[in-house]
């Protein structure tokens, strides 16, 4: 379910109450989308905020940026990856309060077939969140090797049927190539035979995000942010992008991504850099996942910098 936007935040009071954004705080939204969380935080640290958008994908970030504009909210936004993110704001000499990054798409992106990350409906097999460039899901599917398949979708995926489903995809592309969603979604059901009735999940669940994965290089990414969170965090008074006591609130949607986001933060407490606010992922309350099911899998965890 989505509001006017496309997409409903998810745990958005979670996120505020914990970021607790505060009047004149500088607000860094890395995963812009359609900028409910931003609206929100900005709402709540009153008039002088400014809020800091980034997204890969230009048109949500058009999207959020004049939501924002619209109701006087000081914006300036950035259509660049957050791994950049860190380096833009530090050549800018900004400091941010609270950052936010809510990982992974959204509602809006799945719901467009053109986009290609649905096996729900038919079209192009994309899956890239910055359409402007790089490669995309077909250029995967018709030439990695049957084992490069193999492991991207056991290992991004977690699926295990990954063997079968490779050597299905590499067989049936000496045909044609695989270029759309609907196509593969079929020889992924195909490579599960009789197993498809009985999966929990659609079958073809799994080999698309672990597609979606690789397609935008999303551990990479996190990864590099994670980095630039505990760089920040050593270089609060030589002029990081990062506030001496800035609050740093990451979503994750599976599990790949949170144990990354877990064992970075249980470590910037260690060396003593940061505390953690959540000791334990925050989850959708029963209430939340009945009107927007996307928050069930969601993982809040958040720390602020300072011991
Ligand atoms: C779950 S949505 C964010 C929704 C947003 N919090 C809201 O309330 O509307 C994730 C967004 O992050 C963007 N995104 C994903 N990876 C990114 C990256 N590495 N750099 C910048 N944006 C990214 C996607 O294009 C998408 O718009």
């Amino acid at each position: 379910m989505c509001d006017n936007s496309g997409h409903l935040p998810v745990l958005p009071n979670q996120v505020c109450d914990l970021l607790d954004p505060q009047q004149g705080d500088v607000i860094v939204d890395l995963t812009a989308g359609r900028g409910g969380h931003a609206e929100l935080l900005a709402k709540r640290a009153g008039e002088n905020a400014t809020v800091i958008l980034f997204d890969l994908d230009a048109e949500n970030l058009q999207f959020a940026t004049s939501r924002l504009e619209k109701l006087g909210i000081s914006v300036e936004s950035h259509h660049e990856s957050f791994v950049t993110a860190a380096s833009t704001l530090t050549r800018a000499g900004i400091q941010a309060h609270c950052v936010l990054a809510d990982l992974g798409f959204s509602s809006n992106q799945m719901d467009d077939p053109i986009r290609g990350f649905s096996f729900g409906s038919d079209g192009p097999l994309d899956m890239r969140l910055d359409s402007s460039k790089g490669t995309t899901a077909a250029d995967l599917v018709n030439s990695l090797s049957e084992k490069e398949l193999a492991d991207t979708i056991y290992f991004l995926g977690e699926e295990p049927y990954s063997r079968r489903i490779a050597q299905k995809i590499t067989l049936e592309r000496q045909e044609k190539p695989i270029l759309h969603t609907a196509r593969l979604a079929q020889l992924v059901r195909d490579a599960y035979g009789a197993r498809a009735h009985s999966s929990r999940l659609h079958p073809a669940t799994r080999t698309f995000m672990a597609l979606r994965i690789a397609v935008n290089a999303e551990l990479d990414a996190l990864d590099a942010l994670l980095l630039d969170v505990e760089t920040g965090g050593r270089k609060v008074d030589s002029g990081g992008w990062l506030h001496p006591t800035a609050k740093i609130a990451v979503i994750s949607f599976h599990s790949l991504e949170d144990r990354r986001v877990k064992q970075s933060f249980v470590a910037l407490e260690k060396s003593e850099l940061a505390k953690r606010l959540t000791r334990k992922p925050i989850r959708a309350t029963d209430e939340e996942k009945s009107f927007n099911p996307r928050s069930r899998p969601a993982k809040l965890r958040v720390v602020q910098l300072g011991s």
